[in-house]
């Protein structure tokens, strides 16, 4: 989720510079650890290049201080790690080559950067990040001087290459020309009048032409001041698809979406994809090198205790029930600022799993703080690269949901069950017995989800119909069991966060001890059902808890599984979702409560990025 731009065009006034920072300003949200720009400087045969870790303002300062030749081409990116910490040496450009000639920016994971890194260091190449970004450079010049063609480099790169990326490419011996690439991952062409734009969306151009083309998979592009070629990585002639970009600016920065949230809601696909992406090896088994814990600690870990806040914790609960269920260790998820003074029973093989998307909470930082003063092993699930927990941790598990800006919490809350998944299905690999054969293929199954989460989305029209006439509801109960209950608590989070209405999450077989005196005429109440296949007779247990409300006049919204027709008589409404194996529903089933919190909020006409009362991190105790 790193901002990318490229420009190429007239080499007049420092346009070319002005143009890459502003789109880069209009990008920063995308990501903002780093910053850096590279210009082809044909005075002096050479690509110069200037970058800073931390926000764009950075390097604006140091191009006052250290400014960069006049050029017609120039390459910028802003940063959100994924390999390497925010530092200046991982900041992007990289440069390739013992002439340091080609300058390139890189948008995604390349999986198999540690095969091409080492092949690179057997030829004695010399390395000055820990990025897989800069092995693509290395790769790119390497091609260069073979083909002495900048297009026909990144052909022969590219199908090297594994993993989701977008790349862009500059090099002295090719002034006026930037050449793109893109795999899973977007890029798009701004077409102008005698200059041309690259950008990771439209954002990064568009206060200077509407006119765009959109790159297909597997392209490469080549953009020159008179004009363009696409071609595909097999090297056949190819075209984008151009249109008319409509948005204004501010639209542009949410990709088209009228708020933060709605495309963060409509990014999860795309989050959990990538927060999978990298984790096999070729054979299929799970690899976590980003761990740094030895196996032998993990093997010997006998108990984990979950420590996290709010949405976190809800995906916390979501990985209990999977981790105890393929490594049968005893998992118990603590609210981090109850597990802090709950005088806790901690020992050296006790494992602390703190999950977090900022990174920055301090009732989760002191949390992990006291399990580490009380000897445990600590993990940090994180969306944020260099902050504190992780630092604070023994190792991390990176999620790679990228930036998340709107405060209630949705794409960072799938990758964290994505990345609790991955953590369980690792330490059931490692310490064999039943499930260490599944992990591959519920591995396997996850990666279809991200085109069922898609495919969902476009699915919830009657969702938003029903939030629109409950703007006035002053109540709305959630109910789930097993994996559906932390899905129950969420949902109603989402509720309170966004329409300051209330709501509460229940575990459905709690009804009879209480909550169903709640139950009255007309009392809305989401009931998260679990697909028929569940073990226990979940499902049958499920239904009858909505026919005891129904009987007492609630009004039934249950989430279901396609083709599950046993809920139809006791629904009021059916929201159909996505097949899935019992423990990965909650991907699935949590995204309608997101798009009714969302659209519930929005015909409150509340402010669904910046809610009253919250911060996007809670960084006092
Ligand atoms: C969720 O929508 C909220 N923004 C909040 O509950 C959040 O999940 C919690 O404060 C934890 O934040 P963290 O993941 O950055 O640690």
């Amino acid at each position: 989720m790193c901002g990318i731009v490229g420009y190429v065009g007239p080499n007049v006034d420092g346009r070319a510079l002005d143009v890459v920072m502003e789109g880069l300003a209009r990008l920063e949200y995308r990501g903002y650890d780093s910053a850096g720009i590279a210009v082809v400087d044909t005075a002096r045969d050479t690509v110069a290049t200037e970058k800073r870790a931390g926000k764009l303002e950075n390097l604006r300062s140091a191009l006052v201080t250290h400014p960069l030749p006049d050029t017609s081409t120039a390459i910028g990116h802003t940063r959100w790690a994924t390999h390497g910490g925010p530092t200046d040496a991982n900041a992007h450009p990289h440069r390739g080559g013992v002439d340091g000639k080609l300058a390139l920016i890189h948008n995604g994971i390349i999986e198999n950067f540690h095969a091409l890194k080492r092949e690179l260091l057997a030829e004695r190449v010399a390395f000055s990040s820990e990025t897989d970004t800069e092995v693509a450079a290395q790769l790119l010049a390497r091609e260069f001087e073979r083909t002495q063609d900048l297009t026909m480099a990144m052909l022969g790169v590219v199908n090297r290459l594994e993993g989701a990326f977008t790349l862009l490419a500059v090099h002295a011996d090719a002034p006026g020309v930037v050449v793109g690439a893109r795999r899973n991952s977007p890029l798009v062409v701004g077409l102008g009048d005698g200059e041309n734009f690259l950008g990771s969306d439209v954002a990064a151009f568009i206060g200077h032409t509407r006119h765009a083309l959109e790159l297909g998979q597997d392209q490469i592009v080549t953009i020159t001041p008179d004009g363009h070629e696409v071609i595909t990585f097999d090297g056949e002639p190819a075209h984008g698809t151009a249109y008319e970009v409509t948005w204004d600016a501010a639209a542009a920065e949410k990709g088209g979406y009228p708020t933060f949230m709605e495309k963060e809601i409509n990014d999860q696909p795309q989050a959990v994809a990538d927060t999978l992406l990298g984790r096999t090896d070729e054979t299929g088994r799970l690899v976590l090198d980003e761990l740094r814990i030895s196996e032998d600690q993990l093997d010997a870990v006998d108990r984990i205790v979950v420590v996290a806040c709010g949405t976190a914790a809800y995906a916390g609960m979501v990985a209990k029930y999977a981790i105890e269920h393929w490594t049968r260790i005893p998992v118990e998820v603590s609210l981090a600022h109850e597990f802090r003074y709950s005088d806790p029973i901690v020992s050296p093989r006790t494992l602390v799993v703190s999950i977090s998307q900022s990174g920055e909470t301090m009732d989760t930082l002191m949390a992990v703080k006291h399990a580490r003063q009380l000897g445990a092993l600590t993990i940090s699930v994180c969306n944020t690269h260099g902050s504190t927990i992780p630092r604070e941790s023994d190792a991390v598990l990176y999620t790679h949901a990228g930036p998340e800006i709107a405060v209630a919490s949705t794409k960072a809350f799938l990758a964290q069950i994505t990345a609790c998944y991955i953590l369980g299905l690792y330490l059931a690999q490692l310490r064999g017995g039943t499930y260490a054969d599944d992990a591959q293929a519920v591995m396997k199954e996850l990666e279809g989800v991200p085109g069922k989460i898609a495919d969902l989305l476009t699915h919830l029209d009657r969702v938003k119909e029903i939030a629109r006439f409950m703007a006035d509801t002053r109540s709305v109960l959630f109910l789930g069991r097993n994996v559906g209950y932390p899905v129950a608590m969420e949902g109603a989070l989402k509720l309170k966060e966004l329409a300051y209405i209330h709501a509460e999450g229940f575990a459905a077989g709690e009804l009879k001890h209480g909550p169903i005196a709640l139950i009255e005429a007309g009392q809305p109440v989401f009931i998260i059902v679990p697909g028929p296949d569940t073990p226990h007779e979940l499902h049958k247990k499920v239904v009858s808890n909505i026919q005891e409300i129904r009987a007492r006049g609630a009004r039934t919204l249950v989430i279901a599984q396609e083709g599950d027709e046993d809920v139809v008589p006791f629904a009021d409404e059916v929201i159909r979702v996505p097949h899935t194996s019992p423990l990965l529903q909650p991907l699935l089933t949590i995204v309608p409560l997101q798009v009714f919190a969302l659209h519930l909020s929005t015909a409150k006409g509340l402010d669904v990025d910046q809610p009253r009362n919250l911060a996007k991190s809670v960084t006092v105790e």
